[in-house]
């Protein structure tokens, strides 16, 4: 049995990337197709082996409660026909993910700020962070290598990826050295690095695995980064005194929380899709003939 059976999904951001899509509905419910991102993020922990998930919200955020609830009305008039079983036996099953429960996060102080909101939902035990607008497609799933990451060296674990010289800028960049295969050592990172402060093209993509420490350093963390209490600044302390370790995740990241990453998601998803992946292949040459 996995050794990391919580998570926390923080999902309470204002998504002011994506309005006025995200003015009154989460970003992390926009669908890829024809299920919420969130969906996605929930179905990878429950994969990786966690069986409880703690979601960061806000105030208006009460859909993504309703999403994983049990929803009668329509599942009565689903029953009532039998072409609708299979659909209807999906929909019951989300409800059936994990055990997910919620806390709000009261004032929207930045990534750190919400994984703190998770203290008492964690206690005494290792949690894995799934970014609640970060989607990463695959067939090994991204928290359940970290995971391992962390079982195997006793250490915190980030899920890293090269980015490019531009985008370091916008997320982290990360200060390591390789050990083997797909893990490095990570021992400083800092959080949207000016050009002269990168230390590697490699960031944090949406995915790490704490321990309850990091608890007792963001409650002494000030704000960083855009005025908000990061939780590179947090994982940082730990990186200098132990090292992390950095998995250069297999899996593709797709950023719900930029226009370009939606699209891109929905597309690739699409593509894929057992109901519409061959008329949207047909639709998409088309148009990318005359383009
Ligand atoms: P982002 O920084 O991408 O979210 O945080 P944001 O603030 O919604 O983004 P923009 O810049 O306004 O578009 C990454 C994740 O952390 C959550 C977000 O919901 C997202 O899933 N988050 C962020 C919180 O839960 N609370 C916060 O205070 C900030």
């Amino acid at each position: 049995m996995s050794t990391v059976r919580k998570a926390v999904i923080p999902a309470a951001g204002l998504g002011t990337r994506v309005l006025p899509a995200t003015k009154s509905m989460p970003k992390e419910m926009l669908p890829i197709v024809d299920k919420p991102a969130i969906q996605f993020i929930v179905e990878e922990a429950v994969r990786s082996g966690i069986t409880d998930i703690l979601i960061i919200t806000n105030r208006g955020k009460g859909i993504l409660e309703d999403h994983f609830d049990r929803s009668p009305e329509l599942e009565e008039r689903l029953a009532m026909n039998p072409a609708k079983a299979d659909i209807l036996k999906e929909i019951i099953d989300i409800s059936k993910l994990a055990n997910i429960q919620y806390v709000r996060q009261k004032e929207t102080r930045g990534l750190g700020h919400a994984v703190a909101c998770a203290k008492s939902f964690v206690g005494n035990e290792p949690f894995a962070v799934l970014y609640g607008d970060d989607v990463i497609m695959g067939d090994n799933p991204t928290c359940g290598q970290l995971v391992k990451a962390y079982e195997k060296y006793g250490k915190c674990a980030v899920g890293v990826k090269e980015v490019s010289p531009q985008d370091v800028q916008k997320y982290c960049s990360l200060k390591v050295e390789h050990l083997e295969g797909r893990n490095y050592l990570c021992t400083d990172m800092v959080e949207k690095p000016k050009p002269e402060q990168v230390m590697s093209l490699f960031s944090i993509l949406g995915r790490c695995v704490l321990t309850p420490e990091i608890f007792e350093i963001l409650e002494h963390t000030a704000p960083g980064a855009g005025g908000e209490i990061q939780l590179t600044d947090a994982m940082r302390q730990i990186a200098m005194r132990d090292g992390m370790i950095a998995v250069d995740f297999d899996g593709k990241r797709y950023d719900m929380g930029n226009k370009l990453g939606i699209m891109q998601a929905s597309v690739e998803v699409a593509l894929k899709h057992p109901e519409i992946g061959d008329d949207f292949r047909r639709y998409l040459k088309e148009l990318a003939s005359t383009l």
